[in-house]
């Protein structure tokens, strides 16, 4: 996820660029650059490694680079590590067409290809700077306008983007398209915006209008002329925008955990889309997005997975699930225990590390530990260059773009599909997933983005329900299975940002102890979504409810029997049961969400905690 702006008017560009930068570095942060032009002269390419700071001092705070009309971006890397040369913009090779881009180009590599083919050189190792030269490659091969010539590219890219181009012939001009990336067009006098959300322009202009998915406009300093794909000009509905500047960079959202529970469906579906490789029918997982062949895979017989945290709690859902599709061994260690405990590893076994932010000091160790005793390591991680994803042989990058918020939500999603994807891998591997079962199980995974937004679409209820415990000091979470693994992230979400003392138990272990701590009233949730397993469950819940407790049951479509059970009930669509955890923790995010809210606390910054623990 990245953050793309621009301008066009008569005011210096580049200061203006900056500034709506600076308000979109949450979208992505490691590193940035701007083009400018002043008249018809060539454009100005000022592009920098880092923080949006370093490319401001390298410009001076944009006073060294003059003109009018410019586009800057910030970025997350996807495609290419973070670097100077593959910051954007991105620029053909003659100079001809410079582009910014938000999103992800999946079949780039054969448009690579094809335009080696027609003699394209590519200085960068990203999927934008092949969108910016297929624009120039139609824009000459058929001598035809900028407009035409974005929408051939788009016809012909599969993925997302939003893109802003300028083009050699046509100073004064900005054109974009967007498809999946959001894309937001500020109307100003004699002035003319365009950002990836509304607070990248929200102080020069409070009109805007929406570019939707394969639609174009052109921008100039006069106005804005919106295209469909045809190439036909449409008509857009001016929007009033009343956020103020705070609630903007939230995408009018109150919090950045909300806006990332919410951003969860679109992230998941990209991280599936970066991690498989077919056509519907035939489709298996990309080993190269691990960067694993389907012999080191198969000569693993062990799984080791360690992480901290909520990266944890993904390996203990992706225990189950690779276990019982792969037969393969698994144990998940809490990363700082691993670190000390001299692990009994062999060249056989694969450790796991999962780490959103690839720096945690003990995840960081655990993985030195483990390469060193001459195991092969597997990194999942959300930021490109990391420590951990250097560190390791190899690496698989969640999509879930920049997260904000210290309590995880999407980074922790798209950690869950990469394990599913792994599972799906070994298993064929293996050879205890025939193609067959692995297309039926990427096709059920393509579902569950849908079935969060169902689940998203009746958060009320779920904020009705927090609001009656706002106030409850000891919660217990309870489930069998992945809904034990998942009941854990439940616990900790709770925990973490609404301060109550909450934890999340084997629903078969209460009555080995903890049942002594239930009494009227105490809050027991339910997680039964493994049909086995459920009966069993029921009996745990009815233990509790024996004893006073006051029972939510969290289950699927279904099971409504539940409701003679539980006090309260909360129900996710049905899926594969190994991709249950994914649905289950929405409402779980959710009730912790609310909860904090309700107790008036920082959500996004609880006490004592940091986004990043690199100390022990
Ligand atoms: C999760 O909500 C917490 N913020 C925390 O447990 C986090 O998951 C843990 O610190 C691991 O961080 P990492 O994924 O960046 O390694």
């Amino acid at each position: 996820m990245c953050g793309i702006v621009g301008i066009v008017g008569k005011r210096a560009a580049a200061p203006i660029l900056l500034e709506g930068l600076s308000k979109l570095e949450y979208r992505g942060y490691d590193s940035a650059g701007i083009a400018v032009r002043d008249g018809d002269k060539k454009p100005v390419v000022v592009k920098a490694k880092g923080r949006l700071s370093v490319l401001s001092e390298k410009t001076d705070g944009g006073k060294s680079v003059k003109g009018s009309c410019g586009i800057g971006h910030t970025r997350w890397a996807t495609h290419g590590e973070p670097s100077e040369i593959n910051a954007h913009p991105h620029v053909s090779d003659d100079g001809n067409v410079i582009g910014i881009h938000n999103g992800i180009i999946e079949n780039y590599q054969e448009l690579r290809d094809k335009l080696i083919r027609h003699d394209y050189k590519f200085y960068s190792g990203t999927d934008s700077e092949v969108a910016v030269k297929l624009i120039d490659y139609y824009y000459k091969k058929y001598q035809i306008g900028p407009i035409d010539a974005i929408a051939k590219t788009m016809v012909r890219v599969r993925g997302s983007y939003a893109l802003a181009v300028m083009f050699e012939d046509y100073p004064g001009e900005i054109y974009v398209a967007r498809k999946d990336s959001p894309l937001v067009i500020g109307l100003g006098e004699g002035e003319n915006f365009l950002g990836s959300d509304v607070p990248a322009i929200l102080k020069y202009t409070d009109h805007v209008t929406y570019i939707n998915d394969m639609e174009m406009a052109r921008l100039t300093a006069d106005g804005v002329e919106y295209y469909n794909l045809d190439g036909d000009k449409i008509e857009k509905e001016v929007v009033l925008i009343d956020w103020d500047a705070a609630a903007a960079e939230k995408g009018g959202y109150e919090h950045f955990m909300i806006k990332e529970i919410h951003e969860q469906p679109g992230v998941i579906r990209d991280t599936i889309g970066s991690g498989i490789k077919g056509e519907p029918g035939s489709r298996t997982v990309n080993l190269e997005s691990f960067g694993l062949t389907a012999e080191q895979l198969k000569g693993v017989d062990n799984i080791v997975i360690t992480a901290c945290g909520s990266a944890y709690h993904v390996g203990m859902v992706a225990q189950y699930v690779i276990e019982d599709l792969t037969r393969v061994p698994v144990r998940v260690e809490l990363a700082s225990e691993f670190r000390y405990r001299q692990p009994i590893l062999s060249e056989k076994t694969l450790v796991v590390v999962i780490s959103q932010s690839g720096e945690t000091a003990d995840s960081l160790a655990a993985l030195r530990e483990a390469r060193d005793l001459g195991c092969h390591t597997l990194a999942i991680v959300n930021v490109m260059g990391s420590s951990i994803a250097r560190d390791a042989d190899s690496s698989f990058l969640t999509l879930a773009g920049p997260e904000i918020s210290v309590a995880t939500t999407k980074a922790y999603s798209t950690q869950l599909v990469a394990m599913y994807l792994l599972a799906m891998a070994l298993g064929e591997a293996k050879g205890t997933l025939e193609p067959a079962e692995t297309e039926a199980l990427i096709a059920e995974l393509l579902t569950i983005p849908e079935k969060i937004e169902k689940i998203l679409s009746e958060k009320e209820r779920i904020q009705w329900f927090a609001s009656k415990f706002a106030s409850a000091r000891d919660v217990f979470y309870i489930g069998r299975g992945v809904d034990y693994a998942s009941c854990l992230e439940g616990s900790l979400k709770l925990k973490e940002i609404s301060y109550i003392h909450s934890e999340a138990y084997a629903a078969g272990e209460l009555k080995h102890g903890t049942i002594s701590l239930i009494e009227e009233g105490i809050l027991v949730i339910g997680v039964l979504t493994q049909s086995a397993l459920y009966e069993k469950t029921v009996s745990n819940i009815v233990e509790v409810k024996s004893r006073g407790a006051y029972v939510c049951g969290l289950t699927t479509y279904g099971n409504y029997d539940i409701e003679d059970t539980a006090d309260f009930t909360v129900f996710v669509p049905k899926t594969d049961e190994h991709f249950a955890p994914s649905l289950s923790v929405v409402p779980l995010q959710l009730m912790g969400y609310y909860i904090s809210v309700m107790k008036g606390l920082d959500v996004d910054k609880p006490r004592n905690l940091a986004k990043s623990v690199t100390v022990e």
